[in-house]
């Protein structure tokens, strides 16, 4: 009997005959060898069958097998440098578990729609596989990270009496016949949980009902929360910090191929490093109102409408080659295929020669007073080549639990980390007021009813304390470390406005 083994193991079994089971991924044949392309779901390894008497049968069936047959193939293992995954099987036998044909998703290119449609398979392709490789690491570093640094994990409940962000984005369900919400933040409870455990975290789902369609929110995502009793907010600051380079860092210690499979510049990444920038909110209102931001987005408009032309030019060049009489069938689905890709990319493009003009008159009608809106962090952002702490916004345009500046009680102590290359907001967090009447006033200031927070003012009645945190998305950062367009491919199932299937 030939062992079992995944084709991650398969360096461990060189020379000798193993088992693979998988499906399969790619396949082709010249004369009497087959090549198949098989993925077991931890990596991909080129099967060679070559066609004898004896086996003529079992060929024709392998030759004709579609894309994501299940299959088992038997073999010899030999290390091939030029090979996928560095290693070849040289076949001896196959077997079909299920043959299939007509698999939905092609080696060609397909639009974001159908592939959302398809999520449930679309997971086995290559960048996909890679991203949820990748997500599952930088959850294991977030625990890791935290629990070996003294934090105690805290779950937080998801049915919440109330609301812990802003009342707008609450989605109500029924409770026995009580309106009660689905969970925005677990940090009023976190908080209640440092008075007892010192350092602490509560880390899962998190629900928004953000009635907007950017590419950077969902409706349903995965939010880790630390929460330190006695720290302020260079305290917070500086653990958010270290806690952002050792998820950073252990992406790349263990995923250089995922990364390279999603063509991510791994260079930008090798320098996230200490310190972080440190700006206030006031100082980025003035790099908004700069000249030199009006310059940065006039050059982008120029070389983006570039960009657009250049696109159109090739897309009409490519059809016109496609339709030529005597164009081959495969070098017509060639370039369909790309086809399909500069269509993506202009409609992206087209939309950025819409909106930079838009993006440039809000930074320079940026006023002192608003929160900053998604365009303006990502230009702070692409200014910078590692994370930005933006601190001391104005308060009131920032939630109620927000500790109000000493020196200035138009602010606060909180900030937001924006990650480099215009990725934006990854991190939320702030100090927390401790002044019982301060809270209060803060309250009824944004119209909370305060019978529905006396457990939490409890805090502030029996040995209140300054205490600082903030809270990381998972699907953000997701999206900065593989360098995405858009976080909708950076968990399982993606929720959003208007998209709930499958
Ligand atoms: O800035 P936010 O709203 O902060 C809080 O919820 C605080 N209670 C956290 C705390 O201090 N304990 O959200 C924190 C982070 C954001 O920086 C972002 O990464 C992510 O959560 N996030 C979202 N991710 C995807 N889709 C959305 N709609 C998100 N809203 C927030
Ligand atoms: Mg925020």
């Amino acid at each position: 009997m030939s062992a079992a083994v995944t084709i991650a193991e398969l360096a461990k079994h060189v020379g000798q005959t193993v088992a693979l089971s998988g499906w399969l991924y790619n396949s082709r044949s010249s004369g009497k060898l087959l090549f198949l392309i098989m993925r077991d779901g931890t990596g991909l390894c080129q099967c060679v069958l070559e066609k004898t008497d004896a086996n003529a049968d079992m060929f024709d069936a392998a030759r004709h097998l579609g894309q994501e047959s299940s299959l088992m193939v038997t073999g010899v293992v030999r290390a091939d440098e030029r090979s996928t995954g560095g290693h070849e099987l040289t076949a001896s036998d196959v077997q079909i578990v299920q043959a299939v044909e007509g698999y939905p998703i092609t080696p060609k290119a397909h639009g974001i729609e159908f592939l959302m449609k398809h999520r449930h398979l679309w997971f086995r392709s290559q960048r996909q596989w890679a991203i949820m490789r990748v997500r599952a690491t930088i959850i294991d570093a977030i625990r890791g990270h935290l629990n070996s640094n003294g934090f105690v994990l805290i779950d937080t409940p998801i049915f919440a009496p109330s609301a812990g962000e802003g009342a707008q984005t609450l989605f109500q369900v029924d409770y026995f016949g009580e309106p009660v919400y689905l969970a925005q933040t677990g940090q009023l409870y976190v908080e209640s949980a440092c008075m007892a455990h010192r350092k602490v975290y509560c880390f899962g789902p998190t629900f928004r009902a953000e009635k907007s369609k950017t590419r950077r929110h969902l409706t349903e995502f995965w939010m880790v929360e630390p929460e330190v009793a006695y720290a302020d907010l260079n305290e917070i600051l500086a653990i958010a910090e270290d806690f952002t380079c050792s998820v950073v860092q252990r992406v790349l210690r263990d995923h250089r191929a995922e990364l390279e499979t999603l063509g991510r510049d791994v260079s930008a990444l090798e320098k996230i490093q200490k310190p972080f920038y440190r700006l206030t909110y006031s100082e980025v209102g003035e790099i908004l109102r700069s000249d030199r931001v009006r310059e940065m987005l006039n050059a982008d408009l120029e070389r983006t409408k570039a960009r657009v032309a250049e696109l159109n030019k090739l897309i009409e060049d490519k059809e016109a080659e496609r339709a030529a009489q005597g164009t081959k069938k495969w070098k017509q689905e060639k370039l369909a295929q790309e086809i399909v890709e500069h269509r993506e990319e202009l409609a992206d493009r087209e939309e950025e020669v819409r909106n930079i003009p838009h993006h440039a008159e809000l930074a320079a009608n940026f006023e002192w007073g608003s929160d900053l809106g998604g365009s303006d962090e990502t230009i702070i952002a692409r200014m910078h080549d590692r994370p930005v702490f933006v601190t001391h916004y104005p308060r009131a345009c920032k939630a109620f639990y927000m500790k109000r500046n000493a020196d200035d009680h138009r602010l606060v102590n909180n900030f937001d980390m924006l990650a480099p290359e215009g990725y934006g907001e990854v991190i939320g967090g702030s100090q927390r007021e401790d002044d019982l009447d301060v809270l209060l006033e803060a309250m009824q200031a944004q119209k909370l009813d305060q019978a529905d927070y006396e457990w939490y003012l409890d805090l502030r009645r029996y040995g209140t304390v300054p205490h600082a945190g903030f809270g990381l998305g998972v699907e953000r950062t997701v999206t900065w470390l593989c360098g995405l367009k858009h976080i909708r491919e950076t968990i399982p199932y993606a929720r959003m406005m208007g998209k709930i299937y499958p």
